[in-house]
């Protein structure tokens, strides 16, 4: 194939990680990030990735070969039928398969007929028989608003008045029409894995296995994030589960998707509980995690851009895709008082990095009077690879001691888990 210009929207971490590797890619011709970050600078324009019509009027102005979305917002706006209309080559789901994410009712729904293994789940629209429910199955349990929440729709009831409460919260409180419809559903127990899986429509190929650190606290605690950290592979994943997973989970989902006339191409991203009876699903993502993305394409050997362009020809069965056999980490300097109200404007000194084995992928970042300062809750993904998950924290952790970022919010505890695993 010949070289490609390329556009990729969003501004978080996983842009410029995404930007990162693809900068790296020999079937570039020219990269551009709208809007990007202070990690992006090079290849920003300044476009926010919810102006659909802006998007598509500089992709055609600019003879963008390939578009790739990063957040789930643009898409489930129908980001990716607006640019097939004009005749333009995107990567990522239509607005009808990115249900799967914007909607938690819509992906219960093709769970059960793709007969996935998951939660037992009930979804209410009036608050009296969502509580009379809850009183019956009792806590733990968990309540989750039907439509996109930034990730904080989403309220884990260990007892009953909780429980109760998040009824209200939800669907009184403020999350605005994403809480008008309510989904109950019963506690799983395990540990989490993401697992992001390109898709043509037909073919899905796993990425490597990741785990996320979604609280605010170290150990666990604390407010639901965005993401604290990543670390990838995690020593409990095995290849039986990652086939069970795409055999019982995956395709049945890409079977059911492509029969309601509405295929799958882009990211599948799976949110998994690995129970006690096997791998169990949480939730669809249809774009990749952030910050899932920064280990991931850390640890990509083989070029990203054919891959996705294969996908767009639902070809993918004909890519390669290869992993380098390492452990890679990311650390989430956050800004002080995330994910509360946080401060924005902080300087931020970063030092030279010499090595292939680590990065600083920026998110909430800019660049104000020539000074770096954060300008968002989560500000940095520093990212290191070796040969296991100790060497692999101890250059992460010894590079976010020489950041010069005053009193950011991040977690000592990236990556313990996979230690305590045995491995
Ligand atoms: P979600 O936005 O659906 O990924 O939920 C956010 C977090 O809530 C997940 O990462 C889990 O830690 C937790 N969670 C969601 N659903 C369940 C469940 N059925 N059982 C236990 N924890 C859950
Ligand atoms: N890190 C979780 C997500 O991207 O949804």
């Amino acid at each position: 194939m010949g070289k490609k210009r390329v556009l990729i929207v969003g501004n978080g971490g996983r842009e410029h990680a995404l930007a990162w590797k693809l900068a790296q890619s020999s079937d570039l011709e020219r990269l551009f990030v709208a809007p990007g970050n202070a990690g992006t600078a090079l290849w920003n324009v300044h476009i926010p990735a919810q102006e659909i019509a802006a998007l598509v009027e500089f992709a055609l102005k600019e003879k963008i070969d390939l578009t790739l979305v990063g957040p789930e917002d643009p898409l489930s706006l129908g980001i990716v039928d607006a640019f097939q209309k004009e005749g333009l080559r995107i990567f990522g789901p239509t607005q009808a398969a990115a249900q799967l994410e914007g909607s938690k009712s819509f992906a219960k729904v093709i769970m059960e007929s793709a007969k996935i293994p998951t939660a037992e789940w009930k979804m209410f629209e009036a608050s009296e028989q969502a509580k009379s429910y809850v009183k019956t199955i009792g806590a733990p349990c968990v309540l989750k608003a039907d439509g996109l929440a930034a990730g904080k729709g989403v309220i884990v009831a260990l007892d009953l008045e909780t429980a109760l409460r998040a009824v209200d919260e939800i669907m009184e409180g403020g999350f605005g029409s994403a809480g008008k419809k309510l989904v109950i559903e019963e506690f799983l127990e395990g540990q989490e894995v993401s697992l992001l899986c390109f898709s043509d429509g037909e073919t899905a190929y796993p990425m490597v296995p990741v785990q996320d650190h979604k609280r605010a606290l170290e150990g666990d605690q604390g407010l639901n994030t965005g993401g604290m950290g990543t670390y990838s592979p995690p020593p409990i994943w095995t290849s039986e589960i990652e086939a069970i997973v795409m055999r019982d989970l995956v395709d049945p989902t890409l079977k059911v998707m492509r029969e309601r006339g509405t295929p799958f191409q882009g990211i599948l991203f799976l949110g998994l509980m690995l129970t006690a009876q096997g791998p169990k699903l949480l939730e669809y993502n249809v774009r990749f995690g952030d910050p899932e993305t920064q280990v991931v394409m850390k640890l990509l050997k083989s070029d990203l851009l054919p891959i996705l362009w294969a996908c767009t020809e639902g070809r993918l069965s004909e890519a390669r895709l290869e992993w380098k056999e390492d452990v890679a980490v990311c650390v989430v300097m956050a800004a002080p008082g995330y994910p509360l109200a946080y401060t924005m404007g902080v300087p931020i000194h970063l030092p030279e990095l010499k090595d292939q084995d680590k990065v600083i992928f920026h998110a909430g970042t800019g660049i104000s009077e020539g000074q770096l300062v954060s300008t968002g809750g989560r500000v940095l993904g520093v990212t290191a690879e070796g040969t296991t998950i100790h060497e692999a924290r101890e250059k992460a952790y010894a590079l976010v001691d020489q950041i010069q970022f005053p009193n950011a919010h991040f977690r000592r505890d990236i990556g313990v888990k996979g230690l305590e695993t045995g491995q």
